[in-house]
Parts: C-alpha cells; structure tokens; sequence
C-alpha cells in the first residue's frame, strides 16, 4: 500500500501543455498506479485529468497492464464496471490481480488533498465479489457492535480530537456530522495499535475526507488546528458547561446561549429566565423542584467524576435499601462501571425480581427506605409506560418505558476521604446522579444490554439490527419486522445470537 511522507510536500503544478512522466518509479505513491478508463470521460477529460494528476506526483499509466492498481470510472454504474471488467479479464493473463474499480470521486478527492485518500464504501465500484487484494492490514467491520472496543486504547488524541468535533457538531443539531465523527473515532478505538502514518486509514470503515484530514493534521503537527479553534470557542465552552447540567439538553443549552447566558452565575442571577425555559422546554408539568435547579444547586459536586469505589459504595446502598423493600429483588449496576470504566457522570441501576410482576410497586419502598436514611437529596420519578408495550409506541419514545428515579444521592464520604476535586474542604459527604431503573425479569436482557452502553455502541447495534437483520433492538424487546413477532431472550448472549453477532463482553463495549 501507498506509504504517504509524513510531511506533505506539494509537487509543483506543471504547465498545462507538458507531458508529465507516467514512469511509476517516479511517482510520490509507490502502491497507486491508476488507470483512467475513458467510455464515459472522453478523451479530452481523460487527457486533462491525466496530466493533473501527474503534475501531484501520481503514477498514471496508457494502457491497462497488470501494473494498474486503482481504475477510475466516471458516470459509470457497478454493474458496467463488472462487466467492463470481466471483459479486460478475459484477456488478461492468468494470476493477474484485479485491480480496484473507483468512482471519480474518489480520484478528485484524491487530487484535491494532493495524495490518495482512503478509499471508502462509496468509492468502490465492485459488485458483490469481496476484492482479494485487502486495502489495509487489518480487517475492520463497519458496526462497532461487531468488533471488541476495549476501554484503553492506542489512539486516545486521535478519537479525543474526533469527538470533540461530533460533541461540537451535536451542539449545532447535526445530527449526521455527529455520527460520522463518532464512527471514526470509534473506528480508531477499536485498533490494535497506534496509527503513526496516513496510508494506515486505506480501508477503514467510516474514515471519509473530513476525519482523514483530522488525523493527517494530528500526525503532522500533533494538533489540529479546527479541533483547537473548536475547544477554544465561547460557544463550545458554554454549549459543554450548560450540557453538563443534570437535566440541561442541547436544547436549552442553545436557547440560554443565543439569550446571552455563559456561566453558571449568569442563570443563578437569572432564575426567570430559568423558570420560563423550563415550562417551554419541559411542556410537562413536574410535580417535584426541577431538575435543572437540583442539578445547579449540587453542580460542583456532579461535576466531579464519581469513582469507582463510590460507585460501589452506592450499590451496597442501594442493595440493602432493596432488600429491604422486597427480599429477592436484586440491583445490577450498568452503564459505565460495568464497562470497566474507573469514572462516570453518573450511577446506573437496573432492578428486578426474579418473578415476574414482583418489581410492580418496588421503586416508591426502596425510595422510602433510601429517604429515611437522609441520602437523597433530590429525585425525579418517572411511570413506567409500559403499557405502550407494542414496539411501535416503544421506539416513537425517545427514552424507554421503564419506571425510573432520576436522582442525586447524599453520599457519605468515608472520613479519611481527601477526594481529588472536591470543592468543599472536609467534606463529609457529596453528590452524586444515580439512576434506578426497574424492570421485569423478562425484559432484563434487553435493559441491561441497552443500558450497559456505550452510547455508540447501542447506536450501532440498533442500527445494525434494522438495517442488516430487519430486527428492531430495544431496551425492551427484539422485535423481527418481517415476521411481526417478538424474539425471546433469558440473557444478553442470547441476543447476540439472535443478531448473529458474537458476544461481547461490556468490558469490550467502549465503542
Ligand atoms: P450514561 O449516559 O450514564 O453513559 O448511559 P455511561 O456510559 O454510563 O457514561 P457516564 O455515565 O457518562 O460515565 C448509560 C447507558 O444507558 C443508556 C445509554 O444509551 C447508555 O448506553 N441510557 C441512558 C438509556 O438507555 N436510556 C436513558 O434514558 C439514559
Ligand atoms: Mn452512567
């Protein structure tokens, strides 16, 4: 494959009128020899497009050979590609290595950032038949949910620089940036070794012009100069601070920005205003203090990580609260902390009882019990909707129907406890967000695999599900759209099965 230096150094433009050498040895890309093919282009375009691309060091050759590597086709289907194909093959001699057909978007792209990019899904011309010759060394499949992404890996400021721009992205409402950044970072996170030069993108899933460029930069000047521009922006900094309060979207966020508000004493000295957004906002009517003023109110805490050890901490709180309130019940922490992760934002938990229809009523008497010992200090019950239990009324939520406590916990700090970033010196207790989930037993499988995370991850694997199996994936249920019918499952593993995929463990869920 094509070892692109490390640093970009343009090759002079040649005069318009002067043949370039299409001798490969010259050429800046060893592992790129194109060939233009010309039913569709003519024979001026093609002469045209020649010379540019030799004039940026391209190796592009006459005549079709067996040294062609990378064919570019204009305004031409796959299937007249195949077929075009199979015609120069039926001439060529045996052994003779395909070679790859491309779209000419693919070679303007090319031109245009003055290398070849890696060529993606988009590009490919071929039909059906999977190339022999592999792009990149290793093999990479598109869902995340279909390869291992563990917690650590060996390219933390390359997907760091990425989701920056698809947390940026989400802030302005784009929906489909967000997603293209994150599956590139996503990508990164899940290879087995560090990426040092641009040509280890060729054939990786998702990567197109925009990420490549992120990372070219990063390889070049080890920052990127939009990603630094971003993170230093007024608006990212005040979309990020307000985001990150407890029942703050991106929503209100955008609207306190465009009002004028940047810090967080600008909405305490504005409580109208706070007031308004939230009726606008919420359009529901809350029968308890509002989330955003709980979560403004313990901000300093809930800015700070929870670790790993009070996450634990809290499930022995919260098991002794359920035992309490129902014997035989049981508390299974998810999210994050099950991943392996050492830090949240929050705590999650799913309950249950192993008999079915024993959680109805669970959720108030574990509160009560949790209540009197003085460790809420703010919560938020939400009904199950249940009842909307065909899968319809369940995907147009965009949360799932269990019943659920959004809540900050006092939790008490042991007293040799000196907390890194704690605000308040000797402090003897301090906030955290923890979500209590409940659930039935018969749809524990599909809560703790959706609320298991990463976000990503469940993104992916819901869209796999649809769009390559035709079933619907919930926190709730698998759902088989053709033949309208609901899929069991008595464990995690076997919804992986369902999906044809191979289980993977939470630990190796950090897409
Ligand atoms: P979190 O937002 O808590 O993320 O959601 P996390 O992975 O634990 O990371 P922290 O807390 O920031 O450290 C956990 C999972 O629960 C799902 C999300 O999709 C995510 O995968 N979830 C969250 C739901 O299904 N429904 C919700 O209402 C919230
Ligand atoms: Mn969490």
């Amino acid at each position: 494959m094509a070892q692109v230096p490390p640093r970009r150094r343009r090759a002079p433009v040649g005069s318009s009128g002067g043949a370039a050498p299409s001798a490969p040895a010259s050429a800046r890309f060893p592992g790129v020899a194109i060939y233009l093919a010309e039913p569709r282009m003519g024979r001026s375009r093609r002469a045209f497009l020649t010379r540019l691309a030799r004039s940026k060091g391209f190796s592009v050759l006459d005549a079709y050979s067996p040294e062609v590597t990378h064919v570019v086709m204009e305004q031409t289907s796959a299937a007249e590609a195949a077929a075009w194909q199979e015609r120069k093959a039926a001439s060529a001699p045996a052994g003779w290595t395909r070679p790859v057909l491309l779209d000419v978007s693919w070679f303007t792209e090319s031109m245009a950032v003055g290398q070849p990019v890696p060529m993606e899904r988009r590009h490919h011309l071929e039909v059906a038949e999977p190339r022999k010759r592999a792009p990149s060394p290793a093999r990479m499949l598109p869902y995340a949910c279909q390869r291992p992404t563990p917690l650590t890996h060996h390219n933390a400021s390359l997907s760091e620089a990425l989701e920056t721009l698809a947390e940026a992205a989400g802030f302005e409402g784009s929906e489909g940036r967000l997603l293209s950044f994150c599956r590139a970072a996503s990508v990164l996170k899940a290879l087995p070794s560090p990426v040092t030069t641009l040509s280890q993108l060729q054939g990786l899933p998702h990567f197109g012009n925009h990420s490549s460029r992120v990372v070219q930069e990063m390889l070049e000047h080890g920052a990127c100069k939009e990603v630094e521009r971003v993170r230093r922006s007024e608006r990212y900094q005040t979309m990020k601070l307000f985001t990150q309060i407890f029942g703050v979207g991106v929503k209100t966020a955008d609207q306190w920005y465009r009002e004028g508000l940047r810090t967080l004493d600008d909405l305490r000295e504005q409580p109208q205003k706070l007031t308004q957004q939230q009726k606008a906002g919420g359009g529901r009517l809350w029968r308890v203090r509002r989330p955003v003023s709980a979560g403004l109110q313990h901000h300093e805490d809930l800015a700070v990580p929870v670790q790993q050890e009070e996450a634990q901490a809290l499930q022995r709180l919260v098991e002794a609260a359920v035992g309490q309130a129902l014997p035989g019940a049981t508390v299974t922490l998810t999210g994050g902390f099950r991943r392996g992760k050492l830090q949240g934002h929050d705590v999650d938990f799913l309950l249950t009882h192993p008999q079915e229809g024993r959680e109805a009523g669970l959720l108030p008497r574990v509160m009560h019990h949790l209540q009197n010992q003085g460790l809420v200090l703010y919560h938020l019950h939400q009904h199950s909707h249940l009842g909307d239990s065909t899968y319809k009324a369940q995907q147009s939520h965009t949360m799932d129907c269990f019943e659920r406590n959004f809540c900050i916990f006092r939790l008490p700090l042991p007293p040799e406890a000196a907390v890194g970033g704690l605000q308040r010196p000797c402090q003897t207790w301090k906030a955290v967000r923890v979500d209590l989930v409940v659930t039935p037993i018969s749809q524990f499988p599909f809560a703790l695999l959706g609320w298991t995370g990463s976000k990503h991850f469940e993104r992916e694997l819901r869209r796999f599900s649809r769009r390559e199996k035709g079933l619907c994936l919930s926190s709730h249920s698998l759902f088989d759209l053709q033949q309208e019918k609901f899929l069991p499952a008595a464990s995690e593993e076997d919804i992986f099965r369902h999906l044809g995929l191979k289980y993977l463990p939470p630990e190796q869920r950090n897409a």
